[in-house]
């Protein structure tokens, strides 16, 4: 084989070899996790391989028409083809799609009225998570959702000022986060494990920065969970909790058990016990929370929380081991 003919084969195998990985990770459609990214990835596939058919029947013709038979052909002939081809296919093929979607779209967003209900709202730029349980209690966390295999679960989704879109690409579709409704969006995950989500609708400075880790569990592990998530902090007394305190960060974060109810910003009773800090964008470390409380808004442009850069570092590495220990 000529060495050309070998790049050929080099550059194709190294294309095909990014686009197949870009398939995987815990953000991809195609690693699918649940039933309606299922249902999805189905309908994409017979998308893809019916236009792959439909291609290259219409270049094979094209082909016939121009370069073997160039020749004019019979009128009846030619009238039958554009009937069949132009008409009648693209009619049965398009139809049988639009049902099979209509069909599917109405299957997969029927809520199960016993089923886990959880509240999320798109905050600039972070994600306020509610677990609704059975006994009417709320468990109110943030910048994590957490999810039992197997159920259907129906998240109600809304935003207070601008409109965000609610996306974990290997678990279901995107669904738009609007000021003044809530929309209901279900997903059954199926397969364990931890996938990430992203906000999918440009909402300002911060947006590319609005991820969240998405932990589907077996449903015993879930309840159990849920249960801890439910409980006050453990959090005794020491230099970071009084000071936490005494700088007004109660004002707007909470931490159940400790007084410091704020509403404004994320829940922080269990923030330790999560995957990711600041909406997917720090991990959970000391060095991290430091960093976040210090420089909020070079982690984070725009974002709501002023940064407390005027603290001495001692005291803000208290606050940071204080919250490291919020497990
Ligand atoms: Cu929220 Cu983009």
């Amino acid at each position: 084989m000529p060495a050309s003919g070998r790049r050929l084969i080099l550059v194709g195998a190294a294309v095909s070899a990014l686009a197949v990985t870009a398939c995987q990770g815990p953000q991809s459609a195609l690693n699918v996790a649940g039933r309606e990214a299922e249902a999805m990835a189905d309908l994409l596939w017979v998308l893809v391989s019916a236009g792959a058919v439909i291609w290259v029947l219409v270049l094979g013709t094209a082909l016939f028409a121009t370069r073997l038979f160039p020749g004019p052909i019979d009128q009846r002939i030619g009238n039958t083809i554009i009937v069949v081809g132009g008409v009648f296919v693209p009619t049965v093929v398009l139809g049988a799609l639009v049902g099979w979607t209509m069909w599917a779209m109405s299957e997969l967003r029927t809520p199960d009225p016993d089923g886990l209900r959880i509240a999320v709202s798109g905050e600039q730029w972070w994600w306020r998570v509610a677990y609704e349980r059975d006994d009417g209690t709320v468990v109110p966390s943030a910048n994590e959702i957490r999810l039992p295999a197997g159920e259907a679960v129906t998240l109600e989704l809304s935003s207070p000022d601008v409109i965000h879109s609610f996306w974990i690409p290997a678990l279901g579709g995107k669904m738009d986060m609007i000021p003044g409704r809530v929309n209901e969006l279900v997903l059954e995950p199926r397969k364990p494990g931890v996938y990430r989500g992203q906000c999918a609708e440009y909402c300002g400075t911060s947006h590319a920065l609005m991820a969240f880790s998405v932990v589907v569990m077996e449903p015993d592990a879930f309840e159990t969970w849920l249960a801890a998530q439910a409980e006050p902090a453990q959090a005794p007394p020491s230099e970071g909790r009084q000071l936490f305190s005494a700088n007004g960060c109660g004002a707007c974060h909470a931490v159940r058990g400790t007084g410091a109810e704020g509403r404004v910003g994320p829940d922080l009773t269990h923030v330790a016990s999560r995957l990711s800090l600041g909406a997917g964008v720090l991990p959970v470390t000391e060095e991290a929370l430091a960093e976040w409380v210090a420089h909020t808004r070079l982690v984070k442009p725009e974002a709501r929380m002023p940064p407390y850069d005027m603290l001495p570092d001692t005291e803000i590495d208290a606050i940071a081991s204080y919250l490291a220990g919020l497990e």
